[in-house]
């Protein structure tokens, strides 16, 4: 998330346990209320009854997935400066599989040289890529999870230092960073079309389970779809089918890869939460014209790093009033599509995830900052410890990330150090 101007830190305590009694009212019990009296309960039907949908295998376009949680993309700053995958990424992986994750999403891999935002971010821009990739793939198969590579270009969040060349944009509107951006011309909106179709090849020849396009944050996919980032005045401008031209020729261009059976996800935002920026209304709009077109599955989320608190990655989550805030914009979504919807954004309870899903705002519940400080989150939850995630939401995480030291939970370390003294 280079580029995104998050700051400050905050001290915010841990949810009090009342909380988990006061909410943790599962549809299982609600089950076990209208159990017909006098049927014999053997621990296996207990099991089986008290499960949570939350731990109810469901599929995307043929991707078996165990549960319903998902790790969203996350930058781990782990790989080599040219974008390959290190030991110490495959391990983070591998962790993230072995703690029950259902699908780990990889941190936004640049599909090409031109799109690379952040130091040490993964690359899947060049067939010499794949092999370190198939290597992580193959560590989170071993511990029975399932991993889609995320596709992505930086747009006018790419770094010129890294790149080379100036920052691309739908629109070259000026005073967003401080590097003077491009605006993309047909011939450069085709070559990143053929990008993201060549991407996608190598993610399946290194065996993820699928693709997903990133289409959230203010990143170049991301500013195509915003009135306020896109005044183009040709076909990939002005109207929203103009606007989301460019995503349903980079599923085209997929799926001709690809074939029809590959899962291909998308995450986008619902609402950019700027003035004159996309809205839900459009988003449910284009949210069926991406199902039309093939897509197998959204990950809502919303906001830009112009968007102040209503950021994507927002800070301060301390009650479960300000967990999973997009839910609403899910919720709208899942009633306008018939594939699945994966819900990210401030989610910390079991409850809230289990709400969520249960009441059908959702299929799925993605979360990144909590597996950062507890990769073993949802192994936790299933051994039947449901206290919310450990995470605080202060995002210094950021921190060792953006220095080239790749992501840990810096808060975390700051507590075992204070109790060490
Ligand atoms: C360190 C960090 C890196 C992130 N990297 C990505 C990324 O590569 N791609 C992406 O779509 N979102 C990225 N995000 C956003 C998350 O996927 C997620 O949408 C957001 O953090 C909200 O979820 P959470 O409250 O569970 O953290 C990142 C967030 C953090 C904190
Ligand atoms: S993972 Fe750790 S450093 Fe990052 S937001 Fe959560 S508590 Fe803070």
């Amino acid at each position: 998330m280079a580029g995104t101007k998050i700051s400050g830190s905050g001290f915010f305590r841990l949810f009090p346990d009342r909380c988990e009694n006061r909410f943790d009212r599962s549809p299982g019990e609600l089950h076990r209320q209208s159990y017909p009296p006098g049927q014999r309960q053997d621990r296996l039907h207990r099991k089986k009854e008290f499960m949570s949908i939350l731990f109810k295998p469901f599929a995307i376009n043929g991707m078996h997935l165990k549960n319903r949680f998902v790790r969203s993309a996350t930058w781990e700053g782990l790989a080599t400066e040219d974008g390959a995958v290190t030991d110490e990424l495959v391990a983070v992986m591998a962790n993230l599989a072995e703690g029950d994750v259902g699908l780990i999403i990889t941190g936004h891999a640049y599909v090409t040289k031109e799109g690379q935002a952040g130091c040490r971010q993964l690359g899947i821009y060049k067939d010499g890529l794949v092999a370190g990739l198939g290597k992580m793939v193959d560590a989170v198969h071993e511990k029975g999870g399932s991993i889609v590579a995320q596709l992505a270009h930086s747009g006018i969040y790419a770094d010129p230092e890294r790149t080379g060349h100036r920052p691309l944009a739908p629109s070259a509107i000026e005073k967003i960073t401080n590097h003077p951006i491009r605006e993309m011309t047909i011939s450069d909106i085709r070559h990143l079309v053929a990008d993201f179709g060549r991407a996608a090849t190598r993610a399946r020849s290194a065996g993820f389970d699928g693709v997903q396009i990133h289409a959230a944050h203010g990143y170049l996919l991301s500013q195509f779809l915003s009135p306020f980032f896109n005044h183009r005045s040709d076909e990939y401008g002005g109207e929203l089918e103009n606007r989301v031209r460019i995503h349903l020729e980079i599923i085209e261009a997929i799926r001709a890869q690809v074939g029809k059976d590959y899962p291909v996800l998308i995450k986008m935002n619902a609402a950019d939460f700027i003035n004159g920026g996309f809205e839900l209304d459009d988003a449910v709009v284009a949210g069926r014209m991406l199902q039309a077109k093939g897509i197998d599955a959204i990950e809502v989320s919303g906001g830009t790093a112009l968007s102040g608190r209503k950021s994507p990655i927002r800070m301060g989550i301390r009650r479960q009033a300000d967990e999973a805030y997009f839910k609403g914009a899910a919720t709208a979504l899942k009633a306008a599509v018939d594939i699945p919807i994966i819900l990210v954004g401030g989610i910390r309870s079991f409850a809230v995830a289990e709400k969520a899903v249960a009441e059908n705002s959702a299929d799925f519940i993605s979360m990144c900052r909590p597996f950062i400080r507890e990769p073993g989150l949802i192994k936790r939850w299933q051994a039947g410890d449901r206290a919310p995630a450990a995470c605080r939401s202060d995002n210094l995480c950021f921190g060792p990330t953006r220095q080239g030291e790749g992501i840990y939970c810096v808060t975390a370390e700051r507590e075992r150090k204070r109790k060490s003294r």
